[in-house]
């Protein structure tokens, strides 16, 4: 969906870092403040459709050929059956550039965000997602435009209607102290602060709790981050590092993520850190970033990322992205990992389980990512499903007595609390029936085709969606293509039937 406007063009925008006085520099050039009283009509019944094309927000783009464009707004969510507000309609993002400046004292955050978008249909106004922070000004196209906030929707009405397929770049300036999302099981998601900084994981919501997105993974983009923290902290993003200065107290790091990356996956963790870089023998650039009072027993789990790598590489194909590494913070509060596309984020030193889960996601879920919520067994279930072939091949449990372990379980453990690949609205998707129970899937599949068109079927789902995104039905009819094989009864059975599946 976004992939016929990466190379939209982007416009930088700084924040800058040579005030000397506190510690959140000001924008570069300041927006002005949009008036609320002006914002469009938005959320008008199909009823009132008509009157949405005369209102004061429709206004005709000036200099084309054809008569005036009536467009219309886009719709303020993507329609997935669990968050139907994520995402929106009416465009799509090619790039970020995110200029944040943040204090850990007083937690408050100063965000300049830019998106290089494009209209995928006359548009009179779109929205953002943004939840929580003051928005102090919005422009389209360079140009001032009205906004109004209703829930986490930005709602943004340009001065004029952006025609389908025109490439225009919004620029968001907003402030104030970011607040995390709660999920459905009662987690904390987005910037979660910590004791010395923050840890920023946004599965699957948060990403809005810290700049306005298009906040679904079928819309991925590039991203570029100038993050500004007093001096002494570390702030640490996708990608690659591409420089750190100090001026003034204050220090911006510059990080590009040049891959397609969802909102979700985006981090810029800050802590007080101890930095570890280095290539691995692959030529594979590592960027470690550890709270030192974690590093001691993070440390031999870490020593494994170059393994991991290869590893990966020969069991699912070409590492997807152009560098790698961890974030290991100390955070109580989020009490999981997320796999930040490129170096996947700890909120505690990490077994190397957990490191082979992150790193396995890089393939499953950062490369391939899901399309619906619903789908998110295909992240899961394949990097639990790494933890267990780690093992097996590292002189550890076998994956069928993993397996049998698991199946033992009685009717009544939560192991089979809802079908793996319909947890339900409002469901904890991150349960033991995804991660687990969707392990075991895999663990049906390859025993049902083999080994060797098992991890054929691996490769191909990992390269034919490579940057892209996959559903549920999407791995079944690749997997009975690439099998010859009748596999609808054991994915019916395992993926979609409540209940513990009897012995096939
Ligand atoms: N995807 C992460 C993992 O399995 C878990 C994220 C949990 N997020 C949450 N909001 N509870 O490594
Ligand atoms: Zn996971």
């Amino acid at each position: 969906m976004a992939s016929d406007n990466r190379h939209a063009q982007r416009i930088v925008v700084g924040i800058d870092g040579s005030s000397s006085s506190g510690h959140l520099p000001p924008a570069r050039s300041s927006i002005p403040c949009s008036p609320r009283r002006l914002a469009g009509s938005r959320f008008l019944g199909a009823a009132l459709a008509a009157a949405v094309l005369v209102a004061p927000c429709t206004v005709a783009t000036a200099g084309t050929a054809s008569a005036a464009v009536a467009g219309e707004p886009g719709a303020p969510g993507q329609g997935d059956p669990y968050f139907p507000l994520a995402g929106n309609g009416g465009y799509t993002v090619g790039h970020y550039d995110l200029g944040l400046a943040y204090d850990p004292a007083t937690r408050r955050m100063k965000g300049d965000a830019t998106l290089s978008a494009r209209a995928v249909q006359d548009l009179s106004a779109f929205d953002l997602d943004l939840s929580g922070l003051t928005v102090t000004g919005v422009t389209v196209g360079g140009k001032e435009a009205r906004f109004e906030r209703r829930g986490q929707e930005l709602v943004i009405t340009p001065g004029r209607v952006l025609r389908r397929g025109a490439a225009f770049e919004v620029r968001v300036a907003y402030s104030g102290v970011p607040q995390y999302v709660t999920d459905p099981d009662g987690s904390e998601d987005g910037w979660i602060a910590t004791d010395d900084g923050a840890f920023v994981a946004g599965e699957p919501q948060g990403a809005m709790s810290w700049f306005p997105s298009d906040n679904l993974p079928l819309d991925k983009a590039s991203y570029s981050f100038r993050v500004t923290v007093p001096a002494g902290y570390t702030a640490v993003c996708n990608g690659e590092l591409t420089s750190q200065r100090t001026r003034n107290g204050m220090t911006t790091f510059r990080w590009e993520q040049t891959q397609p990356m969802a909102s979700y996956l985006a981090t810029a963790t800050v802590g007080k850190f101890e930095v570890e870089r280095y290539t691995t023998a692959s030529g594979v650039p590592v960027y470690n970033a550890v709270d030192p009072r974690e590093s001691a027993d993070a440390a031999p789990a870490l020593a494994k990322i170059p393994e991991i790598l290869d590893w990966g590489t020969t069991l699912f194909g070409p590492y997807p992205f152009s560098s790698a590494g961890a974030i290991v913070d100390r955070a109580p509060d989020a009490g999981y990992a997320l796999e930040t596309q490129s170096r996947p984020l700890y909120d505690r030193a990490p077994n190397v389980g957990t490191v082979v889960h992150e790193m396995a996601h890089q393939w499953f879920g950062d490369s391939v990512s899901l399309t619906n919520w619903r789908d998110i067994w295909l992240d899961e279930g394949f990097a639990t499903y790494a933890e267990w072939l780690w093992q097996e091949q590292h002189g550890g449990t076998s994956a069928q007595a993993r397996f049998d372990q698991y199946y033992a379980l009685p009717a009544t453990d939560g192991i089979w609390a809802f079908p793996t690949a319909d947890p339900g609205e409002g469901a904890d998707i991150f349960a033991s029936p995804v991660y687990d129970r969707g392990a075991m899937v895999l663990h049906e599949l390859r025993s049902a085709v083999g080994d060797a068109r098992f991890f054929n079927i691996l490769k191909t789902w990992a390269r034919e969606h490579r940057y892209g995104n996959g559903t549920t039905a999407e791995f079944v009819a690749l997997s009975e293509r690439m099998s010859h094989q009748d596999l609808g009864p054991l994915f019916h059975t395992w993926l979609f039937t409540a209940g513990k599946p009897a012995r096939s």
